[in-house]
Protein backbone atom coordinates (compact mmCIF):
# COMPACT_ATOMS: atom_id res chain seq x y z
CA UNK A 1 0.00 0.00 0.00
CA UNK A 2 1.73 3.57 -1.07
CA UNK A 3 0.91 6.63 0.55
CA UNK A 4 -1.52 7.81 -1.70
CA UNK A 5 -4.09 5.05 -0.76
CA UNK A 6 -3.82 6.07 2.50
CA UNK A 7 -4.74 10.02 1.75
CA UNK A 8 -7.66 8.94 -0.27
CA UNK A 9 -9.08 6.84 2.43
CA UNK A 10 -11.46 8.90 4.67
CA UNK A 11 -12.14 11.02 1.99
CA UNK A 12 -14.29 8.39 -0.02
CA UNK A 13 -15.62 7.74 3.05
CA UNK A 14 -17.21 11.20 4.12
CA UNK A 15 -18.05 11.06 0.34
CA UNK A 16 -20.04 7.61 1.25
CA UNK A 17 -21.39 9.02 3.96
CA UNK A 18 -22.85 12.47 2.76
CA UNK A 19 -24.38 10.59 -0.65
CA UNK A 20 -26.18 8.25 2.04
CA UNK A 21 -27.45 10.80 4.04
CA UNK A 22 -28.33 13.05 0.93
CA UNK A 23 -30.65 10.12 -0.36
CA UNK A 24 -32.37 9.54 2.56
CA UNK A 25 -33.24 13.39 3.48
CA UNK A 26 -34.40 13.39 -0.81
CA UNK A 27 -36.34 10.08 0.07
CA UNK A 28 -37.84 12.09 3.31
CA UNK A 29 -39.16 15.07 1.40
CA UNK A 30 -40.33 12.75 -1.58
CA UNK A 31 -42.38 10.38 1.11
CA UNK A 32 -44.00 13.68 3.26
CA UNK A 33 -44.84 15.26 -0.07
CA UNK A 34 -46.91 12.05 -1.36
CA UNK A 35 -48.23 11.39 2.15
CA UNK A 36 -49.66 14.99 2.41
CA UNK A 37 -50.97 15.26 -1.08
CA UNK A 38 -53.19 11.92 -0.43
CA UNK A 39 -54.64 13.43 2.90
CA UNK A 40 -56.02 16.33 0.97
CA UNK A 41 -57.64 14.45 -1.67
CA UNK A 42 -59.10 12.17 0.46
CA UNK A 43 -61.21 14.37 2.98
CA UNK A 44 -62.11 18.07 2.25
CA UNK A 45 -61.54 21.22 4.79
CA UNK A 46 -64.31 21.34 6.94
CA UNK A 47 -64.95 24.76 6.17
CA UNK A 48 -66.25 24.03 2.20
CA UNK A 49 -68.39 21.53 3.55
CA UNK A 50 -71.53 22.38 3.04
CA UNK A 51 -74.19 23.05 5.90
CA UNK A 52 -77.34 21.18 6.40
CA UNK A 53 -80.56 23.27 4.86
CA UNK A 54 -83.62 23.87 6.81
CA UNK A 55 -82.06 21.89 9.89
CA UNK A 56 -83.36 23.07 13.51
CA UNK A 57 -81.28 24.87 15.80
CA UNK A 58 -80.27 21.89 17.82
CA UNK A 59 -78.96 20.30 14.35
CA UNK A 60 -77.15 23.11 13.17
CA UNK A 61 -75.20 23.73 16.78
CA UNK A 62 -73.94 20.19 15.77
CA UNK A 63 -72.50 21.82 12.44
CA UNK A 64 -70.01 24.29 14.41
CA UNK A 65 -67.11 24.20 12.77
CA UNK A 66 -64.97 24.82 16.01
CA UNK A 67 -62.43 21.97 16.07
CA UNK A 68 -65.52 19.48 15.13
CA UNK A 69 -64.68 16.57 12.96
CA UNK A 70 -66.20 16.65 9.50
CA UNK A 71 -68.21 13.46 9.81
CA UNK A 72 -69.96 14.94 12.38
CA UNK A 73 -71.45 17.09 10.38
CA UNK A 74 -75.62 15.81 9.43
CA UNK A 75 -75.49 14.78 6.02
CA UNK A 76 -77.61 16.73 3.28
CA UNK A 77 -79.46 13.46 2.76
CA UNK A 78 -80.33 13.52 6.47
CA UNK A 79 -84.40 14.05 6.70
CA UNK A 80 -85.17 16.76 9.02
CA UNK A 81 -86.41 15.96 12.57
CA UNK A 82 -90.06 17.41 12.41
CA UNK A 83 -90.58 20.12 15.41
CA UNK A 84 -92.75 18.24 18.42
CA UNK A 85 -95.98 19.78 18.66
CA UNK A 86 -95.69 22.06 21.43
CA UNK A 87 -98.27 21.97 24.78
CA UNK A 88 -100.50 25.48 25.83
CA UNK A 89 -98.43 26.64 28.48
CA UNK A 90 -100.33 26.32 31.85
CA UNK A 91 -100.38 30.29 32.80
CA UNK A 92 -102.01 30.77 29.89
CA UNK A 93 -105.45 28.45 30.65
CA UNK A 94 -107.61 30.40 32.30
CA UNK A 95 -111.08 29.02 33.53
CA UNK A 96 -113.78 31.17 33.19
CA UNK A 97 -116.84 30.55 36.63
CA UNK A 98 -119.55 32.70 36.35
CA UNK A 99 -117.73 35.40 34.49
CA UNK A 100 -115.11 35.15 37.11
CA UNK A 101 -111.38 34.09 35.98
CA UNK A 102 -110.76 30.97 38.57
CA UNK A 103 -107.44 31.73 40.98
CA UNK A 104 -107.03 35.64 39.98
CA UNK A 105 -104.85 37.13 41.97
CA UNK A 106 -106.03 40.28 44.10
CA UNK A 107 -105.35 43.10 41.62
CA UNK A 108 -102.50 45.40 43.45
CA UNK A 109 -103.73 48.04 41.28
CA UNK A 110 -107.22 49.77 39.84
CA UNK A 111 -107.75 49.09 36.33
CA UNK A 112 -108.28 51.85 33.42
CA UNK A 113 -109.14 51.61 30.20
CA UNK A 114 -108.87 55.12 27.91
CA UNK A 115 -108.81 56.64 31.43
CA UNK A 116 -111.78 55.65 32.81
CA UNK A 117 -111.76 53.20 35.77
CA UNK A 118 -113.78 49.68 35.20
CA UNK A 119 -114.99 47.22 37.78
CA UNK A 120 -116.25 44.42 36.83
CA UNK A 121 -115.68 40.42 37.26
CA UNK A 122 -112.40 40.27 35.39
CA UNK A 123 -110.84 43.85 36.43
CA UNK A 124 -111.10 43.98 40.42
CA UNK A 125 -110.45 46.89 42.65
CA UNK A 126 -107.72 46.43 45.08
CA UNK A 127 -109.12 45.60 48.76
CA UNK A 128 -107.42 48.43 50.17
CA UNK A 129 -109.00 50.50 47.48
CA UNK A 130 -111.24 52.96 49.81
CA UNK A 131 -111.79 56.10 48.31
CA UNK A 132 -115.23 56.64 49.82
CA UNK A 133 -117.82 58.67 47.90
CA UNK A 134 -116.85 60.14 44.71
CA UNK A 135 -117.81 63.83 45.61
CA UNK A 136 -118.22 64.88 41.86
CA UNK A 137 -120.43 61.76 41.33
CA UNK A 138 -122.73 62.67 44.38
CA UNK A 139 -122.86 66.50 43.27
CA UNK A 140 -124.47 64.87 39.42
CA UNK A 141 -126.95 62.92 41.35
CA UNK A 142 -128.15 65.92 43.33
CA UNK A 143 -128.41 67.95 40.55
CA UNK A 144 -129.95 65.02 39.05
CA UNK A 145 -132.43 64.34 41.33
CA UNK A 146 -133.48 68.41 41.26
CA UNK A 147 -134.12 68.33 37.74
CA UNK A 148 -136.17 64.84 37.95
CA UNK A 149 -138.36 66.86 41.06
CA UNK A 150 -138.69 69.73 38.81
CA UNK A 151 -141.09 66.85 36.50
CA UNK A 152 -142.41 65.13 39.61
CA UNK A 153 -140.05 62.56 40.41
CA UNK A 154 -138.18 62.37 43.82
CA UNK A 155 -135.08 59.82 43.51
CA UNK A 156 -133.58 58.50 46.38
CA UNK A 157 -130.20 57.16 46.31
CA UNK A 158 -130.80 54.62 48.53
CA UNK A 159 -127.07 52.65 48.16
CA UNK A 160 -123.70 54.26 47.57
CA UNK A 161 -120.33 53.71 48.25
CA UNK A 162 -119.77 50.35 49.91
CA UNK A 163 -116.57 49.21 51.46
CA UNK A 164 -114.02 46.01 50.19
CA UNK A 165 -115.81 44.85 53.71
CA UNK A 166 -119.01 45.55 53.38
CA UNK A 167 -119.18 43.92 50.17
CA UNK A 168 -117.66 40.67 51.31
CA UNK A 169 -120.54 40.29 54.23
CA UNK A 170 -123.36 41.47 51.45
CA UNK A 171 -122.00 39.38 48.79
CA UNK A 172 -121.87 36.05 51.40
CA UNK A 173 -125.34 37.04 52.57
CA UNK A 174 -126.45 36.51 49.11
CA UNK A 175 -124.54 33.15 48.87
CA UNK A 176 -126.38 31.46 52.10
CA UNK A 177 -130.03 32.91 50.76
CA UNK A 178 -129.45 31.83 46.95
CA UNK A 179 -126.53 29.99 46.32
CA UNK A 180 -123.41 31.13 44.51
CA UNK A 181 -124.25 30.68 41.16
CA UNK A 182 -127.46 32.60 41.66
CA UNK A 183 -125.77 35.26 43.41
CA UNK A 184 -123.22 36.17 40.90
CA UNK A 185 -125.74 37.35 38.31
CA UNK A 186 -126.82 40.16 40.74
CA UNK A 187 -124.51 40.23 43.46
CA UNK A 188 -120.47 41.10 43.23
CA UNK A 189 -118.16 39.61 44.99
CA UNK A 190 -115.53 41.66 47.24
CA UNK A 191 -113.32 43.65 45.37
CA UNK A 192 -115.67 43.17 41.81
CA UNK A 193 -118.26 45.82 42.69
CA UNK A 194 -118.62 49.37 41.03
CA UNK A 195 -119.76 50.25 44.33
CA UNK A 196 -116.28 50.33 46.16
CA UNK A 197 -115.23 52.77 43.47
CA UNK A 198 -117.70 55.45 44.94
CA UNK A 199 -119.05 56.01 41.57
CA UNK A 200 -121.91 53.76 41.38
CA UNK A 201 -125.76 54.24 42.75
CA UNK A 202 -128.57 52.74 43.30
CA UNK A 203 -131.68 54.63 42.65
CA UNK A 204 -134.98 54.16 43.53
CA UNK A 205 -138.36 56.34 44.08
CA UNK A 206 -139.33 58.08 47.48
CA UNK A 207 -142.38 56.62 48.59
CA UNK A 208 -142.06 53.42 46.19
CA UNK A 209 -139.81 51.39 48.28
CA UNK A 210 -141.36 47.90 47.49
CA UNK A 211 -139.94 48.67 43.62
CA UNK A 212 -136.19 49.37 45.04
CA UNK A 213 -133.96 46.52 43.40
CA UNK A 214 -137.01 45.15 41.11
CA UNK A 215 -137.02 45.29 37.15
CA UNK A 216 -140.43 46.44 37.65
CA UNK A 217 -139.16 49.99 38.72
CA UNK A 218 -137.70 50.07 35.20
CA UNK A 219 -141.50 50.20 33.83
CA UNK A 220 -142.50 53.27 36.15
CA UNK A 221 -142.14 56.64 35.21
CA UNK A 222 -139.31 57.52 37.06
CA UNK A 223 -137.26 54.29 36.03
CA UNK A 224 -137.93 55.49 32.41
CA UNK A 225 -136.97 59.23 33.04
CA UNK A 226 -134.03 57.76 34.30
CA UNK A 227 -133.13 55.61 31.45
CA UNK A 228 -133.69 58.99 28.89
CA UNK A 229 -131.95 61.27 31.05
CA UNK A 230 -129.56 59.66 33.33
CA UNK A 231 -126.27 60.12 30.80
CA UNK A 232 -127.37 64.15 30.80
CA UNK A 233 -126.18 64.24 34.04
CA UNK A 234 -122.90 61.78 33.70
CA UNK A 235 -125.21 58.44 34.16
CA UNK A 236 -125.53 55.23 32.66
CA UNK A 237 -127.33 52.50 33.48
CA UNK A 238 -124.70 49.97 33.88
CA UNK A 239 -126.17 46.70 33.42
CA UNK A 240 -128.81 46.98 30.80
CA UNK A 241 -131.61 43.70 29.63
CA UNK A 242 -130.15 41.17 27.76
CA UNK A 243 -126.20 41.81 28.16
CA UNK A 244 -125.56 39.69 31.22
CA UNK A 245 -122.94 37.86 28.90
CA UNK A 246 -121.35 41.49 28.36
CA UNK A 247 -121.42 42.66 31.78
CA UNK A 248 -121.81 39.68 33.42
CA UNK A 249 -124.57 40.88 35.88
CA UNK A 250 -128.34 40.63 34.95
CA UNK A 251 -130.48 43.72 33.89
CA UNK A 252 -130.56 45.90 37.44
CA UNK A 253 -132.73 48.94 36.26
CA UNK A 254 -131.68 50.88 39.32
CA UNK A 255 -127.77 50.63 39.10
CA UNK A 256 -126.21 54.02 37.52
CA UNK A 257 -122.65 54.43 36.76
CA UNK A 258 -121.41 57.76 37.04
CA UNK A 259 -118.18 58.97 34.00
CA UNK A 260 -116.80 61.89 33.51
CA UNK A 261 -117.54 65.27 31.05
CA UNK A 262 -119.53 63.62 28.43
CA UNK A 263 -118.75 59.97 28.41
CA UNK A 264 -121.67 59.34 29.66
CA UNK A 265 -123.73 60.47 26.57
CA UNK A 266 -121.27 58.74 24.31
CA UNK A 267 -121.65 55.35 25.45
CA UNK A 268 -125.83 56.22 25.26
CA UNK A 269 -125.82 57.33 21.95
CA UNK A 270 -123.98 54.45 20.54
CA UNK A 271 -126.50 52.25 23.07
CA UNK A 272 -124.09 49.60 23.89
CA UNK A 273 -122.70 48.68 27.25
CA UNK A 274 -119.43 50.31 29.06
CA UNK A 275 -117.58 47.25 28.32
CA UNK A 276 -118.37 47.00 24.58
CA UNK A 277 -117.84 51.09 24.24
CA UNK A 278 -114.51 50.44 25.96
CA UNK A 279 -114.01 47.18 23.73
CA UNK A 280 -113.70 44.93 26.58
CA UNK A 281 -116.37 42.35 25.30
N1 LIG B 1 -125.25 44.54 42.15
C1 LIG B 1 -123.97 44.92 41.64
C2 LIG B 1 -123.54 44.03 40.55
C3 LIG B 1 -122.96 44.94 42.73
O1 LIG B 1 -123.07 44.12 43.63
O2 LIG B 1 -122.06 45.73 42.66
ZN1 LIG C 1 -125.68 48.71 42.53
Amino acid sequence: MNSNQKKKSPFVVIASISCVLLIAILGSVYYKYNTAQSTTNEQEPIDSLPLVENSTPAESTTQSTEGTPSNDIVPKTEPVKEAEPTEQPKENEVEIVNGYIEGQQPATEPTYVNGVLIVNKKNPLPADYDKGEDPTAKAAFDKMAVAAKAEGIELVAFSGYRSYEYQTSLYDRYVAKDGKGEADRYSARPGHSEHQSGLAFDIGEKGREDLWLTSAFGETKAGQWLVNNAHKHGFILRYPKGKEEITGFMYESWHFRYLDGDLATKVYEAGVTLEEYLGLE
